[in-house]
């Protein structure tokens, strides 16, 4: 978190920084603030309006590349550039900051990178990590990608992507959260304190980027990019949490979205990002747009031209133009015109420049190109083997019968069959960036052979295709399968099936995939399979049928030896869903925190005027929060600290209960805690995830689990979106999954 420091705490940093020698010293606001208004004195409007525009690079592109432009590296010379993007390397980045420092006022580039898990070890899928529902693994997960990013020249990462997402179909689930305000919260505030680390200031810290601001997980129809329409309630309740808590942890930047939002295109939102971001919320950084979002207000119909595009950007609150090159071919005709003040064009350049001065650039503007520090910060050997087990704790186990899991080391023959057995470069998924998979990523097929007993042979035989139609290789899998004890078949989608631009109307497993399981599941031997891919699949025939099903994501650079582990039961899977899992997609969107309603489908059979489908039911394949262990674990004895169950004022009442673990094998539970207000104007969901909590426990061991409640925990807006408990009754619901709910007790607020 950036800190504002007191003058006799600025003297003791001062000390210690030039000690540790890694940190540049913290400066105070006020102190940052004097700087700014003294450089932005000496600049011309043509050089502030250049610190408001970013580029793409010359290698990689994100998005559509503008065309026929002119020298990138001149404009930077002349002062016309404030921020490049896709450039690492601190030999790539050394050549765009040299032209930065050739400008007239020297001010530093900002390098912007889509660090989205992790830089050159790659880390699981934003959506896989966040089943290890592990807060201080997340967080650390980011602080390295942040120490290697940093070293390779990049000061800022376009992530955490902090969109709640109810609809499997969008490809961008993968780089979220999941579906749950409250969650996608806490994880929302850990990213962001990975990244930043302790101060802006350090050098192995990036700023982060809360995106996208605001509500373009809901995209209608799960199209990315399409509009988006919903309450102001609904807004609050679910979609702007995560970005509060990103706030609240320090979050340096926002970019807004590509979506409309309510009739307007979320970069022209005023009401987004001046009235809450900059006006309740205060929000001290700035906002850059998505790639190209300020023009293509034009193709939203919203503006006719660009210059019209800049002149709405920007008095809605968008500091920064990705690419779009509105501002700086706008902005000064706009100011000329009286359209815009010069005073807003102020405001974002001091924004702005206030983050290059905090991230310490004007006091080194080569502060992260240090080769020597590039060579020796990434991929090393303790992050690699932190990978690996953030890989494990995002595995979820979808079903275990007759404890087919895990694999005994004695099996004399493994037959592994599927087209993801030996995939390598494909477990790195979308967003990774580019590793040489030969070198860094473990397959599956290589993590098994590493811990297979001496006496075991291990078979492969592909069978099929993620996509194709072939039923060519079905032949050899069924022939693999009946010679060994048990098979493992390793099925999914495409890397690049989830990602930006990667919508799906049908998200079944794809091609044959199903149909193999089937023919291999024929022969009788006990199957495994391990799912991998971006998103909630559909699978309903395995989930039927499959003694044991493993969900592995996209899970990087080490996934293959984290599977093995749980494979082998060196790691007993802990992983719960963050997404519900659907039937069908004419289920979607589906989540466990809806409403009621009128006439609720209290039962799945009973289809009389109830809300519900009369050709499926209602409830999902897999719900929220749901995942297995090898072992069990059971809730007894729920008591309170206090005789009476209702709270006052600022009272607190705690409950506690008996977790335990029943089974043979170590394992750890995260224990949730739902509420539900029983009776409230607005409606409240049937379910609030509102808190949780992870327990390992040894075999037979018991532990009390202590949950305390306040009236924040049961708040929620009201109609003027204040935040307020209201008094009433409130069910508190504590659980192993949003439908497993093991002990519950009814407490009353009261005013
Ligand atoms: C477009 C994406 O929506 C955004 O998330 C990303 O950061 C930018 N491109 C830059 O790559």
């Amino acid at each position: 978190m950036i800190k504002a420091y007191t003058q006799a705490t600025f003297i003791f940093l001062f000390i210690c920084f030039t000690a540790v020698g890694n940190y540049v010293f913290a400066q105070s606001d006020t102190a940052i603030d004097k700087r700014v208004a003294t450089l932005l004195a000496k600049m011309t409007l043509d050089e502030k309006i250049g610190q408001m525009n970013q580029y793409n690079g010359d290698w990689d592109a994100t998005g559509p590349v503008t065309k026929d432009v002119g020298n990138k590296l001149d404009e930077i010379r002349e002062g016309r550039v404030g921020a490049v993007l896709n450039i690492m390397g601190t030999a790539h980045v050394k050549t765009f900051q040299d032209a930065a420092m050739k400008s007239r006022l020297k001010i530093p580039l900002l390098f912007g990178q889509d660090v989205i898990h992790g830089y050159r070890i790659t880390f699981p899928i934003p959506l896989a990590e966040a089943c290890s529902w592990d807060m201080d693994m997340i967080e650390k997960a980011e602080r390295i990608a942040a120490t290697e990013a940093s070293a390779s020249g990049i000061n800022w990462t376009f992530a955490p992507m902090v969109d709640i997402a109810r609809d499997p179909r969008w490809g961008r689930v993968m780089e979220g959260a999941g579906e749950d305000p409250f969650l996608g919260a806490r994880i929302a505030s850990a990213r962001v304190t990975g990244f930043q680390g302790d101060s802006l200031g350090s050098t192995d810290a990036v700023m982060a980027c809360a995106k996208h601001f605001a509500a373009y997980g809901a995209a209608i129809g799960g199209r990315d990019y399409n509009s988006v329409d919903m309450s102001n309630y609904t807004l609050w309740s679910i979609y702007l949490p995560p970005f509060k808590a990103a706030l609240d942890a320090g979050v340096a930047t926002f970019m807004n979205s590509f979506n409309d939002l309510n009739g307007i295109p979320a970069t022209g939102n005023s009401y987004l990002q001046r009235d809450v971001l900059k006006g309740k919320w205060d929000f001290k950084g700035f906002v850059v747009s998505d790639w190209g979002s300020i023009g293509e207000m034009i193709n939203h119909g919203y503006v006719k031209d660009n210059y019209e595009a800049a002149q709405v950007a920007i008095t809605a609150g968008n500091d920064m133009d990705m690419e779009s090159r509105s501002y700086i071919n706008n902005l000064k005709q706009l100011m000329a015109d009286g359209k815009v003040p010069v005073s807003m064009i102020d405001e974002s350049v001091t924004r702005i420049l206030r983050k290059k001065f905090e991230l310490g650039l004007f006091d080194d503007p080569y502060k992260f190109i240090n080769a020597q520090r590039e060579r020796t910060s990434l991929n090393r050997p303790e992050n690699v083997e932190f990978a690996r087990d953030m890989a494990r704790k995002s595995i979820v186990l979808l079903k275990n019968d007759k404890q087919v899991l895990p694999l005994s080391k004695d099996l004399k023959t493994i037959a592994l069959i599927g087209p993801l057995v030996k995939a390598k470069k494909e477990l790195k998924g979308f967003w990774s960036l580019d590793v040489d998979p030969k070198e860094n990523v473990v397959s599956l097929w290589e993590g098994m052979q590493k811990q297979i007993g001496p006496l075991t042979k291990m078979l492969y035989a592909p069978g099929c295709d993620i996509t194709d139609a072939s039923r060519i290789g079905f032949a050899d899998a069924i022939a693999a399968a009946k010679q060994a004890d048990v098979v493992v078949m390793a099925m999914g989608e495409k890397p690049d099936m989830t990602g930006e631009a990667k919508s799906k109307s049908n998200i079944h497993l794809p091609g044959v995939q199903e149909e193999l399981i089937k023919a291999v599941a024929a022969t009788g031997k006990p199957v495994i399979v391990i799912l991998m891919a971006g998103r909630p699949m559909i699978f309903n025939w395995t989930a039927d049928n499959v003694p044991g099903i493993l969900y592995a994501w996209w899970l990087g650079s080490e996934g293959g030896d984290a599977m093995a582990d749980v494979m082998f039961g060196a790691y007993n899977p802990s992983g719960k869903l963050t997404m519900t899992f659907p039937r069908s997609e004419g289920q979607i969107p589906i989540y466990y925190n809806h409403y009621n309603t009128g006439r609720p489908a209290l039962n799945d059979n009973d289809l009389f005027y109830k809300s519900a489908y009369i050709d499926l039911p209602n409830s999902p394949r897999y719900p929220f929060g749901y995942g297995l262990s090898y072992t069990t674990f059971q809730y007894s004895d729920l008591e309170s600290d206090k005789l009476t169950s209702t709270i006052k004022d600022n009272e607190t009442i705690s409950f506690s209960f008996l977790v335990e673990n029943t089974g043979k094998y170590a394992g750890e539970e995260t224990v949730q805690l739902y509420i539900r207000a029983l009776v409230s104007q607005p409606l409240r969901p049937v379910k609030e995830l509102r808190d949780f909590r992870k327990v390992r426990l040894l075999p037979g061991e018991k532990r009390r689990i202590v949950f305390t409640i306040n009236r924040a925990l049961l708040a929620g807006y009201n109609n003027n979106l204040d935040y307020v408990a209201h008094p009433g009754d409130y069910q508190l619901m504590f659980g192993s999954s949003s439908a497993d709910i093991r002990l519950q007790k009814t407490i009353q607020l009261v005013n």
